[in-house]
């Protein structure tokens, strides 16, 4: 693990109950106002048997997505959250980082419908653990949905390029974050270093902040090949 990987992995052990919280009680505007619903929404537009909530934190997403029944597991590499996750559903959340995600078992799922990743690729390394992973975990055209920042507004008025940023993590309601590097990359990157895992594009949304109308996040959905 180098060192901003590290740090990254530090940041989400001190941040992991003030994150618990923001969640809970719904604090972070552009998830409230635009970016759970899309995320929701492009996942049951693919109708998945099951899903792999990858990087799952807190275990929102998941719990939306057992409640119509749909069948799946949440992995994160924070044990703190991961508890936090369990005081819901006990039995569906397991602290696996992605690199150990590949040989990672789930009982009776052997193939998953979907991953998810939900502002959850990180670090440089990330993106190729999840693809790869995808290979050993994904059914036949499975698909590998990330929900991100938008890299047009993230990336403000840095050079666009991909590279190493540092997080500007503004207070939320009441909590104070400990910052982390993260890996930004441009629209093409996300997309040509999929193609080079050997999946395609099938789908790409925008989400918008409903009064300004500027993108938000990005929505990407990979299918294996
Ligand atoms: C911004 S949070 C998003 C959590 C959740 N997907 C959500 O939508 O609320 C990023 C999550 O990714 C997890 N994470 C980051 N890098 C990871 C890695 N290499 N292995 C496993 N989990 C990781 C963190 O622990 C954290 O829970």
């Amino acid at each position: 693990m180098n060192e901003n990987e590290q740090r990254i992995f530090d940041s989400w052990k001190i941040n992991a109950k003030s994150w618990t919280r923001v969640i809970h009680h719904q604090q972070i505007e552009s998830r409230a106002i635009a970016t759970d619903a899309a995320i929701i929404k492009a996942v049951k537009e693919l109708n998945p048997q099951t899903f792999l909530d990858v990087g799952c934190g807190e275990g929102w997403l998941c719990r939306q997505l057992f409640s119509p029944g749909i069948d799946g597991w949440g992995v994160d590499a924070c044990a703190d959250l991961i508890e936090a996750a369990r005081l819901y559903n006990d039995s569906r959340f397991i602290v696996c980082s992605y690199s150990d995600l590949r040989s990672q078992k789930f009982e009776n799922i052997l193939r998953f419908s979907c991953l998810i990743c939900n502002f959850s690729i990180l670090g440089q390394r990330d993106l190729t653990q999840i693809a790869e992973a995808g290979c050993h975990l994904l059914e036949d055209h499975g698909k590998i949905i990330i929900q991100t920042l938008h890299p047009l507004i993230a990336c403000g008025d840095a050079p666009y390029e991909d590279g190493w940023r540092e997080t500007s993590w503004t207070g939320i309601g009441n909590e104070v974050f400990h910052p982390a590097p993260w890996y930004f990359r441009t629209i093409e990157s996300w997309i040509q270093e999929f193609y080079g895992y050997n999946y395609r594009l099938l789908n790409l949304q925008e989400p918008c902040h409903p009064i300004t109308k500027k993108p938000i996040s990005i929505i990407f959905v990979f299918e294996r090949c």
